[in-house]
């Protein structure tokens, strides 16, 4: 069991000043959803994955129920390298069906939460002790030249984490995989579908309020890491569908005017009340949207399977 580090602890801190400081003068104010994954914001993911209105994380798991061993014939991978691999809770049926087809040599989960991946490694070495497992903690938009090759790789990016890409990062990303990709390569790519909109705002919006800690979080980890006065409360959960570009989008709306002091950035940032910070987009997608996307990044999608109900597709796909 190893752990890489393309992220150090400063690193982090630098990356998270610089995008607090743009994002917070930016108009909108907008913030990157990779900063809510600090050991509580990774328990909360997890917690708002049990809910009963967070369909997605239930409807993957179940495609990879049905279609593991499918999924491990296709691809003949010996290593399993994972994108925001998080907990990793779903990777299990993945890698006991590559681990059946007698193929499977290496794990490699990869997070920018350290926390999550520490976990994961622990867990998965313990439960997989034949399999040799490298984590890494690196930014999946920074780093992906310098994660492990050689081998027969499936490289997955699973839970839609993709949708929270806004589409010219998420061509670039899927371009810089498709330039990684050696012969021999595939990636298992998972997108939650366009569906019906009450749905997809109550998988956001859970009536327990998880969802709206999760969101909140964000302003926990900036006041811890940058020393700032941001108060939580006075920040409301929103929630709401974009129709023409068919994504949910979270924000946090100032309850109050109000006026928020960064120490260590020098910074003094003004909400009017009412005004939003922009948290996060979840894009939904179209088996059509999502085999152009590849296309356009020079992959091919292979195979295509839903859940039975059609919530949520995996896409197989291969380097042109
Ligand atoms: N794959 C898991 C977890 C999804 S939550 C699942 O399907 O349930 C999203 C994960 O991506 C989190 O663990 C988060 O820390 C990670 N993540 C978000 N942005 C990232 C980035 N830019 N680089 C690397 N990991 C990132
Ligand atoms: C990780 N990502 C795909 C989740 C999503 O559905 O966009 C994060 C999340 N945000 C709110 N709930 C879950």
């Amino acid at each position: 069991m190893t752990i890489e580090r393309h992220l150090t602890d400063a690193d982090l801190a630098r990356d998270l000043r610089a995008d607090v400081s743009h994002g917070l003068r930016a108009q909108p104010k907008t913030l990157p959803p990779k900063w809510f994954y600090d050991a509580r914001g990774a328990a909360l993911f997890e917690d708002i994955t049990r809910t009963e209105e967070y369909y997605p994380t239930r409807a993957e798991r179940a495609i990879l129920s049905d279609q593991a061993p499918a999924i491990a014939a296709a691809s003949g991978a010996d290593t399993l390298l994972e994108l925001g691999a998080g907990s990793a809770e779903k990777t299990r049926l993945l890698l006991d069906a590559l681990g059946e087809a007698g193929t499977l040599r290496r794990y490699i989960p990869v997070d920018v939460s350290g926390e999550a991946l520490t976990e994961t490694v622990a867990r998965t070495g313990r439960e997989y002790p034949g399999v040799e497992i490298h984590g890494v903690i690196a930014d999946f938009e920074q780093h992906l030249r310098l994660l492990p090759n050689g081998g027969r790789r499936l490289i997955a990016f699973l839970g839609s984490t993709i949708g929270n890409l806004r589409p010219p990062d998420r061509i670039a990303f899927l371009r810089t995989v498709r330039k990684d990709m050696t012969d021999g390569d595939a990636l298992l790519l998972g997108t939650d579908l366009v569906k019906d909109r009450a749905r997809l705002l109550a998988a956001y919006d859970d009536a327990g309020g998880v969802t709206a800690e999760f969101n909140r979080n964000v302003l926990h980890v900036i006041n811890r890491e940058i020393g700032s006065n941001f108060a939580p409360e006075r920040f409301q959960h929103v929630v709401m569908w974009d129709d023409a570009n068919e994504w949910v989008e979270m924000r946090l709306r100032s309850s109050q005017d109000q006026r928020i002091r960064l120490a260590s950035l020098d910074l003094t940032v003004e909400f009017a009340e009412g005004e939003d910070l922009h948290t996060e987009i979840s894009a939904k997608f179209r088996r059509e949207g999502v085999e152009s996307d590849l296309c356009d990044a020079g992959l091919t999608l292979r195979r295509w399977w839903t859940d039975p109900s059609g919530d949520f597709a995996l896409s197989l796909a291969v380097a042109d």
